[in-house]
């Protein structure tokens, strides 16, 4: 316990985890079957399995912190003006999820008096789960991971990803991919935002950004990043804001050409 947190970080970590974990059991157990997809626009899916997700989340989260809030893609927020909240996304990539395309994860994270503090991601696909407590390093499946240190652009495995919002959004992001396209080594659009993230921890990627994200995209990911020594701003180099849609996340060494990459015309 320290004094910013009244509630054991390893216990809430101990909670994130096993709240991630279960939803991708879920996951797995569903993946060849007939499953509901409803649509919340023309391209944006929800599946039934999206909501089981999330309720086996709560219902974990619930066992240990009856009186948290959260803030949940798909049910919305309860208890919103509590000071520990959880941020849920019960499966991050659901268009892949859908498809069969298996890269998507689900992402459990903390926010303690308005900073995160706890994040676990999980991939069942590949049984790795991406964890990390503020100021304890971060891990995947135990083991402690950190950013590369690839320190130039040309050399750099870059991902990106597109809103569903693409049609009409000013930003969509297209000129900004194709931009980065000229400077990069490659760039992928893996679908799963969060899965990203736990990525650029790892080193396998070393620098992601995309602008339109949701809090649920970012909270768990971010911490993670961080806690790997990457670093992680807003779009335009500002401060990041999870709940201000725009993010920028890198191993530090080319955070700065990404930035400039991103401010051109
Ligand atoms: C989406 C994924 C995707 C990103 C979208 C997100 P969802 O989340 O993270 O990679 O490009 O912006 O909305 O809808 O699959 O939870
Ligand atoms: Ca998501
Ligand atoms: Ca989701």
């Amino acid at each position: 316990m320290n004094d910013k947190q009244d509630i054991e970080i390893d216990q809430a970590l101990s909670v994130a985890i096993s709240a991630a974990r279960e939803a991708g059991a879920i996951q797995t157990s569903y993946l060849s079957k007939n499953f509901k997809i409803d649509r919340k626009g023309e391209i944006d899916l929800v599946t039934e399995i999206d909501l089981k997700c999330e309720r086996a989340i709560i219902d974990i989260i619930k066992q240990t912190y009856p009186d948290h809030g959260a803030l949940a893609e798909e049910k919305g927020a309860y208890s919103p003006g509590h000071e520990y909240k959880w941020i849920i996304d019960p499966i991050d990539g659901t268009t892949n999820y859908a498809h069969g395309f298996p890269v998507y994860c689900s992402s459990v994270a903390l926010e303690a008096k308005g900073e995160v503090i706890v994040g676990a991601v999980y991939d069942p696909t590949r049984d790795e789960m991406f964890c990390a407590a503020k100021g304890g390093g971060a891990t995947l499946n135990g083991k402690p991971i950190s950013v590369s240190d690839v320190d130039d652009l040309i050399d750099s495995l870059l991902a990106t990803g597109f809103p569903y919002t693409i049609k009409t959004e000013k930003i969509n992001n297209l000129k900004q991919f194709g931009d980065m396209s000229m400077r990069a080594q490659a760039i992928r659009r893996p679908g799963a935002a969060a899965l990203d993230l736990c990525y650029v921890a790892c080193g396998r990627l070393d620098g992601f950004w995309e602008y339109h994200l949701k809090p649920w995209d970012m909270a768990g990911g971010v911490l993670i990043v961080s806690e790997a020594g990457g670093k992680t701003t807003a779009c335009d180099g500002g401060r990041l804001d999870i709940y201000n849609q725009s993010l920028l996340a890198s191993n530090g060494k080319i955070h700065e050409p990404m930035l400039e990459v991103l401010a051109l015309d």
